[in-house]
């Protein structure tokens, strides 16, 4: 882990309220956690935007899956991409709806095509990729 430095921000009081009630809300402890997890989100975020290096991402997709051929297609198109699915799970949610969730890890361009392929498959109720990072890089 690197060293910690301290630094001042001036900032209208207000606005500074507001985030100290939404940090509460949220669990926070202190500003410094709130503020270091906003840096890292921004920082995670724009890794995405630029395309750059491994990133992981986990889809989740809710479907029936008595609907025709849909569990196969969606079989079929994950194993075109099998070298970046980490892990997957599927749970039967009820007598007809089931939720998978994949783990990907691997190509940012990769991710969000099978994840885009998977969630606008006809059947599949709601889909969702989360985006987010390998961990190197961000301490
Ligand atoms: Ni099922």
């Amino acid at each position: 882990m690197s060293k910690t430095t301290r630094f001042g921000i001036s900032i209208d009081s207000e606005l500074l309220k507001k985030f100290d009630k939404r940090n509460k809300l949220k669990g926070y402890l202190n500003r410094s956690e709130a503020i270091r997890d906003l840096i890292r989100d921004c920082l995670v975020t724009e890794q995405w935007e630029k395309n750059e290096g491994e990133m992981v991402g986990v889809v989740s997709l809710v479907f029936d899956h008595h609907r025709l051929d849909l569990p196969n297609k969606l079989t079929e198109e994950q194993h075109k991409y099998h070298s970046i699915i980490i892990s997957s799970l599927h749970i039967h949610l009820d007598k007809h709806n089931c939720l998978e969730v994949l783990l990907l890890r691997g190509e940012g361009e990769k991710i969000r095509k099978l994840a885009e392929n998977l969630i606008s498959h006809k059947g599949v109720k709601h889909g969702r990729l989360s985006l987010t990072t390998t961990g190197e890089d961000i301490s």
